[in-house]
This record gives structure tokens, sequence and C-alpha cells, in this order.
């Protein structure tokens, strides 16, 4: 191994500076050299790339987003970008890629490596929505929730001087773990997950019988992928992306107009968007990140191509990346019925 190549895909999230500065920290101590590909599975398709230092990664652990840029690019769209992914892995002469990345961008890394055209790839998983499958949490999702759970903890007072419900929408795609989790911790009175249908008939009934025993606020927490008993999902607009998925967003204005036309109780509505994304990684996500970066360059000097670093437990292990992709990790029905103790 002389020459890796790394590149971050998908959408951003914190923690991913962690994990660049981690592999070329460790790659420096095999005194192999480390190339950053911008932007994704983008930069392999244009060539666009930047060589990685023990200087250029120095302070980058306490940032956002990624210093490599990101995109939503997928390069089995058109059969002369997958050329040019195999083309360019071997101008550049790589010996090895990381894919850092969610479903996606582990989907692509999956197929390049059962193509069995010389590309050897190690994955890493990354999402603020923590859907993916084989291993127990994806970095950047911690700090998710947290940026979530402080947001729920502020609207909270403002509902309760107001005597008001709030509705609060958060991300999460088809899996209501970042929900789950803030709503939790913050004390809410309803979550909706996309794992349950939401019905409307049983959220008032709950709202109601808190305010009857004295309570004038509430807060209900929805992902934004849950869909109503008889419906589907709410989308932003009816285009799909490069990986044939839709915008989701919405379903908190929906259901805050129902909440308030059914219980008459004044109802406002928050969209966290993309806040959940951006800013500086929690402890929990820097570590992370770094254990999983430091993973990934061990795997690759092993040769263990079509792996990913995964956290077990305390512990990270190596999966094969196609364990990772393909279905959702969701949200256990067990861990729902936990969270209702807590609705009222
Ligand atoms: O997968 C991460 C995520 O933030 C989802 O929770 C959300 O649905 C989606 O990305 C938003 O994507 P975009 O940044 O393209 O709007």
């Amino acid at each position: 191994m002389k020459r890796i190549g790394i590149l971050t895909g998908g959408g951003d999230c914190p923690g991913l500076n962690a994990v660049i500065r981690a592999v070329v920290r460790k790659a420096a101590q095999f005194n192999v050299e480390v190339v950053g590909i911008k932007n994704g599975w983008k930069g392999l398709i244009d060539c666009d790339t930047v060589n990685l230092t023990l200087n250029s990664v120095s302070g980058i652990i306490t940032k956002g987003g990624t210093i490599l840029g990101t995109s939503r690019t997928n390069p089995y769209k058109k059969a002369d970008d997958l050329k040019k992914v195999f083309e360019n892995y071997k101008d550049l002469e790589l010996d090895a890629l990381i894919a850092v990345g969610g479903e996606d961008t582990l989907g692509v890394a999956n197929k390049l490596m059962k193509e069995k055209k010389g590309i050897n790839i190690v994955g890493v998983p990354k999402t603020i929505d923590n859907d993916l499958n084989a291993t127990d949490f994806t970095f950047g999702f911690d700090t998710a929730i947290n940026v979530a759970t402080e947001a729920l903890d502020r609207l909270h007072t403002t509902a309760e001087s107001h005597h008001r419900i709030m509705v609060v929408e958060v991300m999460g795609r088809h899996a209501g773990w970042i929900a789950i989790y803030s709503g939790l911790a913050s004390g809410s009175d309803v979550i909706l997950i996309p794992e349950v249908k939401i019905d409307l008939d049983e959220v008032c009934e709950i709202l109601k019988k808190r305010h009857a025993r004295g309570k004038s606020f509430s807060i209900v927490v929805v992902a934004e992928g849950a869909e109503f008993k008889a419906g589907q999902v709410v989308t932003k607009e009816e285009k799909l992306d490069a990986f044939g998925h839709v915008r989701l967003g919405g379903i908190g204005e929906i259901l805050a107009t129902e909440i308030e036309k059914r219980t008459k109780f004044e109802t406002r509505v928050t969209v966290l968007g993309h806040i959940q994304r951006g800013g500086t990684p929690t402890a929990f996500d820097r570590v992370l990140g770094t254990r999983f970066g430091v993973k990934a360059m061990e795997l690759v000097m092993d040769k263990k191509f079509g792996y990913m670093a995964s956290l077990r437990g305390t512990e990270i292990v190596e999966v094969p990346i196609h364990d990772a992709v393909g279905t959702l990790k969701t949200v256990d029905i067990k861990f729902y019925e936990l969270a209702k103790t807590f609705f009222g």
C-alpha cells in the first residue's frame, strides 16, 4: 500500500472531518500517501482531487461538514461516468479507496467491489439518520439528537408560556431514530415515527387527556418520514434524486393543522431541517469518527477490501459492506412501546 484515496458522499454529517483526519494520521504511520477525492463519487468521475497531508488535516476535528465536500452523485446513472471512475482510479495510481458514506455511497462501493475490476474499497458508515445496518451507531447521529434535544427543550419553555402545542418535525428519512431519541431525551409528549403509522384520533386523545389533567401545553415530535394511517409519506417535490429518493418534508405542517382543528388547542410547528446536520460534532461523534478512521486504515493495510468499520457494543469491528446496505435499520417496535410509556 503506497497511495490511497478517500471520499465522503451523500448528506454531510458532523464527524466526517474526524474520520479524514484519523485516516491521514494513521496512514502517515505506514508511510502511505492519501489523496482526497472531492465531492463524493463526482470527484472520481471528474478526477477532482487534493493531496491530504498532516498539515491539511490539522485542526479539523472540531469542524462540522467535510473538508472534501460531498454530492449525491451516483456513477451508476451513466455508463460513461462509471467508466471514468475505473479509469481515474487507475490514473491516480490508487492502491485502495476509503468510501465514507451511508446507504447510497456504500451501496455504490459494494457494487464497484463486485465488478472485480481492480477497485479496492473499505467503507466507513456515516449518517445522522442512524439507519445503516451492521453497525450499532453511525457517527453524526449523536450530534443530530443533541441538536434536536436542545431545540425541543427550548420549545418546551415557549410552549408552556403560551399554553400551546408545538409540533416539531425532525429528519431521519424512513427511520425514526432521531425522533425517538430526541423525543425521549426531551420528555416530549407524543413521538411519531415512520415505523408506526400515525393514528390521529389516538394522538388527539393523548393530548386532550394530558390537558385535562392540568397540563396546558404539549410537545409532539414527528419524523419527516412518518405517515398517516390512510396516507403516504409527505414530500417536498415529486423529483427523485440520483439514488431514487424522494425529498421528504411537510408532515409537521399537516399534523399541526389537523391537531389544532380536532383539539381546538393553539398549535405551532417548527421544522428543524439541516440545523440537525450542521455545526460542530459532539465529543462522541469525534471519537467514533476517529476510531472508524483508524480501523478503516487498518483494514486497508490488511487488504480487507469489501469490509467496513462498524461499532458493535463498545468494540470497533469489521463487517462486509454488503451487510450494511440493501435494507434499512429501523426502530424496533419494543423500543417504541417503551417510548409510549411517557406519552401524554
Ligand atoms: O440522510 C440525511 C438527511 O439529512 C435526511 O435526514 C434527510 O431526509 C436528507 O438527508 C435531506 O437531504 P438534503 O440535504 O439533500 O436536503
